[in-house]
């Protein structure tokens, strides 16, 4: 997402906090001292009949390993129903997966792999999805974003993990974040606390290995993927910030190298440690209640993020803002998605309406709904703050473009609302009950989608699992000032929450669907405790919330 300050004033700060302090992974973070089976088990990328199953086993004396799994109906092993074998070797820095076919529908499943020496893995738990035509009339899929190591603990993780009830973990991208330990947000404590490594910005596919050897140390996600199956999608810092087609703007040529290395390293490391297949896109049918088309917004056919840098310093802002809106705010060549997926998107929402599936989920990364961002009032900051020159300065821009009513999150769909457009059309055309899931922006909102008008769907965008959000830059005494705001300024904004961490489960049953917010602290203690939650409902045939 959009940080406002400059990304080298970000590098810079925040240093003094760490310095004296040796960063030292922990031997589970330590791909070179660890052996055995260092990062538990996790199952992804479920079909009715199939499930990617994963591990990480690491020989004593190096060289690779031939593993041993097997797949059972119950927990205790008794009924084994697949059997297979998988490689750990060095290729994939000793990450294993398997893709076990011809397992039962719908079924929960219990897996394990074992080592040349014998040795067991954690036992893991998965659920292959409902088959076409068998009558599914209840799938709950448990939705997260936007995990970063030194904000918080992941007691989402540890809330959602612990329930019963959760068919499917779902991880809309951001789940590692690429950022130097040093970012003047991050809590020392937890970096030390966690053994997050490299210390500095991950660069190269050694350090990229290295963040998610340390992020999947963390016993809460651990436990996460442990239970259930997870399909995730990266964002952009499984990257870079704001990253595009052919670059980021969190990365320098000039000083960090050529960027289509950096971003294979990046995909390359989520590839080894994410139990996924179908990538960068892929759609999942889940029995007759949905089809779940997971989609790329940023390194597929992103075209570059506009800025408004230019509007900002012209001697008259609201001209020159209305002359970018017309000219290449509007451009039709901008795509979010690139030609390709948007016509595999499109073809995928009118076949699955066509064969009679009540829903088209749609997943992807970034806030789909326009949002005009409310200025900055009474309230907005505690009694004892003031505005720092740059919120100031923040601010004057925000009042001038609320009062234009213009949506600017130039790195979310507001930045390419030809292609929103084109998306929403697609839908219409194709009868959809489309409902969209994002993340990326760190709070949590629900919005009616609309085309020309009409209803078109809606959207769940989620609260991050422990990154800051508005809460953090704008520090209200009472954050419901904030959110009414928002609202006040946004009639399709049904909902939202600018100051709490957590997760949604979104609920799909034949006829409505329902997203829960579970809103739980991160924070520097450990605690899966949930303090409240919010539900909205969309009933079939709406195209808007409840
Ligand atoms: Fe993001």
């Amino acid at each position: 997402m959009s940080l406002v300050l400059p990304r080298r004033s970000l590098l810079l700060g925040g240093a003094a906090a760490l310095a004296g302090c040796a960063l030292r992974p922990t031997a589970a973070a330590d791909g070179v001292a660890a052996t055995g089976f260092t990062h538990g088990v996790a199952s992804g990328a479920p079909a009715a009949d199939a499930v990617t199953l994963w591990t990480r086993y690491r020989p004593r004396g190096g060289g690779a390993a031939r593993l041993s799994f097997e797949v059972a109906a119950d927990e205790a092993f008794a009924t084994v129903i697949a059997r297979g074998e998988a490689e750990a070797g060095e290729r994939a820095f000793w990450c294993a997966r398997a893709r076990v076919a011809g397992l039962p529908p719908g079924a929960w499943l219990h897996y394990r792999f074992r080592g040349p020496d014998g040795a067991l893995s954690p036992a893991g738990r998965t659920r292959t999805l409902p088959a076409a035509g068998a009558g599914a009339q209840r799938w709950r899929v448990a939705v997260f974003s936007c995990s970063n190591g030194t904000s918080g603990w992941f007691n989402a993780y540890a809330h959602a993990a612990a329930r019963d009830d959760i068919d499917l973990a779902l991880h809309l991208g951001d789940y590692i974040y690429e950022s130097p330990l040093t970012r003047p947000d991050a809590s020392a404590a937890l970096a030390l606390a966690r053994g997050l490594a490299p210390a500095h910005e991950t660069l190269s596919l050694a350090d990229y290995r290295a963040r998610y050897a340390s992020y999947r140390a963390d016993p809460d996600l651990a436990e996460l993927h442990r239970r259930l199956p997870m399909i995730a999608a990266w964002d952009d810092h499984e990257t870079a910030n704001n990253s595009w087609m052919d670059g980021a703007s969190g990365h320098d040529p000039a000083t960090e190298g050529d960027w289509r290395a950096r971003r294979d390293a990046g995909v390359r490391a989520f590839r080894e440690w994410l139990p996924m297949e179908a990538q960068p896109f892929g759609v999942y049918r889940i029995g007759d209640l949905a089809t779940l088309h997971v989609a790329e917004t940023r390194l597929e056919g992103r075209t570059r993020q506009l800025d408004l840098d230019a509007v900002a310093a012209a001697p008259d802002p609201a001209a020159a803002l209305d002359a970018f809106r017309k000219g290449p705010l509007a451009d039709p060549a901008r795509t979010i998605l690139g030609a390709a997926q948007e016509r595999w998107l499109a073809e995928g929402l009118a076949a699955s309406a066509a064969a009679g599936v009540r829903w088209q989920v749609l997943a992807q990364q970034v806030v789909m709904a326009p949002i005009v961002f409310p200025a900055p009032a009474a309230g907005w900051l505690a009694p004892s703050a003031a505005l720092a020159p740059q919120q100031a300065a923040e601010a004057e821009l925000r009042r001038m473009m609320a009062s234009a009513g213009f949506a600017s999150g130039m790195d979310r769909w507001d930045g390419y609302p030809a292609a929103r457009a084109r998306l929403l059309a697609a839908a219409r055309q194709a009868g959809a009950n489309l409902v969209v899931l994002s993340g990326d922006s760190h709070n949590a909102w629900a919005s009616d989608l609309a085309h020309e008008g009409s209803p078109a769907g809606v959207e769940f965008a989620g609260q991050s699992v422990s990154s800051f959000g508005v809460e953090r830059r704008w520090p209200a005494a009472d954050p419901g000032v904030i959110a009414a705001a928002y609202r006040d300024l946004n009639p399709r904004l049904r909902w939202c929450d600018v100051s709490q961490r957590g997760y949604f489960v979104l609920d799909i049953a034949p006829d409505r669907v329902e997203a829960e917010f579970v809103f739980v602290p991160a924070g520097e203690t450990r605690a899966a405790a949930a303090t409240s939650s919010a539900r909205l409902t969309v009933e079939r045939g709406a195209g808007r919330l409840g």
